[in-house]
């Protein structure tokens, strides 16, 4: 697995075959999906870190809102989670592959995203996350959503599809959430829905966000 880490981060996320299209998508529809455009090794190192961190102990129930907003809100959300640090090789090498992406999407459509955060994720059977915007309209934190499945063996039946409603509210998409999977939305103007897991599910999700720093504050909590 770890020969993997010797690869560079923009070879992990292919983005030279898909980010044309993909800034294509972001501007017109706002979201964009890609099945298998990225490589098995990105998805293969993402799930042995999960795997790792199960063992330990160390995913814990995701909340909603930040700091003393935080609530854990189990019918809006039944998910565990782990926020990626650049302490262990494989979440470093995720964080660089999204580097990359971060380049290249200010890049081309000027956005000027400044930092990336993320998560693993693991949804247990019957776990969800209800319909949501991953930011507030004018809150001007997150602006780009990112999610990656790392599922190798689903069934018919499993559930926690992601399903994404267009701005006007009517169903956009429903997408399987199989390993390699690709989907980028704009966080404001997206509302997106988990439905009803079957079947454990995991993913990592992760945001390109603006440099909310003030004067007297640097990167305050949002
Ligand atoms: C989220 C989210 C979608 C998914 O974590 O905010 O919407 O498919 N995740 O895991
Ligand atoms: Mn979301």
């Amino acid at each position: 697995m770890d020969i993997s880490l010797t690869e560079r981060p923009a070879d992990l996320l292919l983005i030279d075959n898909w980010i044309d299209p993909a800034c294509d998508a972001l501007a017109s529809v706002g979201w964009f999906c890609a099945r298998d455009a990225l490589s098995e090794v990105l998805v293969d190192l993402m799930r042995a870190e999960l795997d790792e961190l199960l063992e330990e102990g160390r995913l814990h129930r995701a909340g909603i809102g930040r700091e003393f907003d935080f609530q854990l809100a189990s019918d809006v959300r039944r998910d565990w989670i782990f926020w990626l640090a650049r302490a262990r090789p494989r979440q470093a090498a995720f964080l660089d592959a999204a580097e990359t992406l971060r380049r290249a999407l200010n890049r081309r459509l000027f956005l000027g995203l400044f930092e990336f955060e993320a998560h693993l994720a693991l949804y247990p059977p019957c776990a969800f996350y209800r319909r949501h915007f991953d930011s507030f309209v004018g809150a001007a934190n997150r602006v780009v959503s990112l999610v990656l499945y790392l599922n190798r063996d689903r069934s018919p039946g499993d559930g926690g599809e992601l399903v994404l409603y267009a701005p006007g509210g009517g169903e956009a998409a429903r997408i399987e959430p199989q390993a390699g999977t690709l989907v980028l939305m704009l966080s404001e103007e997206i509302e997106h829905e988990v439905l009803v897991t079957r079947a454990e599910r995991a993913s990592v999700a992760g945001w390109f966000r603006l440099n909310a720093s003030r004067a007297d504050v640097v990167d305050p909590p949002r």
